[in-house]
């Protein structure tokens, strides 16, 4: 992939920033970027024309191409516009929480450059589910749009599938999809919600609610997938994904950032926190095949795969390995504004090249 502008000179500008700050400053620029005359178009410069054969049916919704915004990059929904002008295809916005809260004390995400990662403990900054509302209500997007639903760090366990509802009943309409996030390391105890009984009843309760707002707006529910953990073992991987079933579930998101630092050139690093980027790519491919074995073809769901994506071969890796489609955000952070496009034209190349109808041929199953 070519060295771009954006690697050479902004990078280690932003790099000169705590990584927070710079993350900051990024969104906020493209925000403003798509506020001047032109600025969508100067952001796209890069993007090529729409290619049918990358546009992929999935969880009964149309995503325009495969590539999409991972969940923590514009939490807030503050620039949403213009991650689609960069070619996205979907993004997904949040963790966003009912209240709003402000997450951990900062510092509270760092780079490791030598490996391509990220380190973040953020838990759960969030503007709250009624100012999202206020941003997203009203607009309409040229893309898929996910919701990434949390609970508040103060709200007990036992209370949390209140929490999960209460966010999905503020921003359902908006929601083109909605994930049920249980896997951030970052908020004491959320992984417990991974537990085969607790899902399934998280998930069930979250069905409620979506089947309640469907009949109010006479829509159709909206898809509610479980976004895992990459620190499974198998028998915890069945139990996420018989849970999740018995409750109801549409898909799978797989996955969020991992707590074991071996995966690290140097896993003696004292951080906390949950590790993306590059290391976290054959881990989390592999979570994907496995996942899509343990399912099998009768039980098949639609599986997101994210983690540690940051160029065309992964992508196609992680489809081949069963993802109908994949998110990105470590690699979009290293890679910078150009790299959507560049990914995208070389799926089109690929396409051309292995003579594919559809970029959805190559999905294991
Ligand atoms: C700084 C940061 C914040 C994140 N916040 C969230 C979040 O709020 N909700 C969530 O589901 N995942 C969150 N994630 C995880 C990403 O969505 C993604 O699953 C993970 O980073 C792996 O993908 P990547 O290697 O492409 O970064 C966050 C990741 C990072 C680096």
């Amino acid at each position: 992939m070519p060295i771009s502008t954006y690697q050479t000179k902004v990078f280690p500008l932003l790099t000169r920033l705590d990584a927070e700050r710079a993350h900051r400053l990024a969104l906020h620029g493209l925000h403003m970027a798509g506020r001047v005359p032109g600025g969508f178009s100067a952001l796209g410069r890069d993007v090529p024309d729409r290619d049918p054969r990358l546009s992929v049916e999935c969880l009964g919704l149309l995503f325009a191409n495969p590539l999409g915004v991972a969940a923590g990059l514009d939490k807030d929904a503050e620039a949403i516009d213009a991650l689609f002008a960069l070619g996205f295809g979907a993004v997904e916005t949040g963790t966003v929480t009912p209240r709003p809260q402000p997450g951990n004390p900062r510092p509270r995400v760092w780079r490791i450059p030598g490996d391509e990662a990220l380190i973040n403990a953020m838990g759960f900054p969030s503007e709250g589910a009624e100012t999202v509302r206020r941003r997203l209500f009203g607009r309409q997007y040229p893309g898929v749009l996910g919701v990434n639903l949390g609970k508040n760090r103060e709200t007990p366990l036992e209370d949390a599938a209140r929490d999960y509802a209460a966010v999905l009943d503020e921003l359902w309409p908006m929601a083109d999809y909605v994930t049920i996030n249980v896997s951030s390391p970052n908020t004491p105890g959320l992984r417990e919600l991974q537990r085969r009984d607790a899902l399934r009843e998280l998930v069930a309760e979250v069905q409620r609610i979506n089947r309640w707002k469907a009949d109010v707006f006479s829509l159709s529910p909206r898809p509610v997938l479980v976004k895992i953990a990459p620190d499974l073992d198998d028998t915890a991987l069945d139990e996420v994904l018989g849970g999740a079933i018995d409750g109801g579930i549409s898909g799978f998101i797989i996955s969020n950032t991992t707590t074991d630092r071996s995966v690290l050139t140097d896993p003696a690093m004292e951080l906390p926190g949950g590790v993306s980027g590059r290391p976290l790519r054959t881990r989390a491919t592999e979570l994907v095949r496995t996942a899509d074995a343990r399912l099998g073809p009768a039980n098949r769901l639609p599986i997101i795969g994210v983690g540690g994506i940051s160029c065309s071969s992964d992508v196609i890796e992680r489809m081949r390995a069963g993802a109908n489609v994949v998110q990105i955000y470590t690699g979009f952070v290293y890679g910078g504004p150009g790299l959507p496009g560049q990914i995208l034209t070389e799926l089109s190349e690929f396409c051309e090249h292995e003579g594919l109808s559809s970029i959805s041929e190559i999905v294991s199953s």
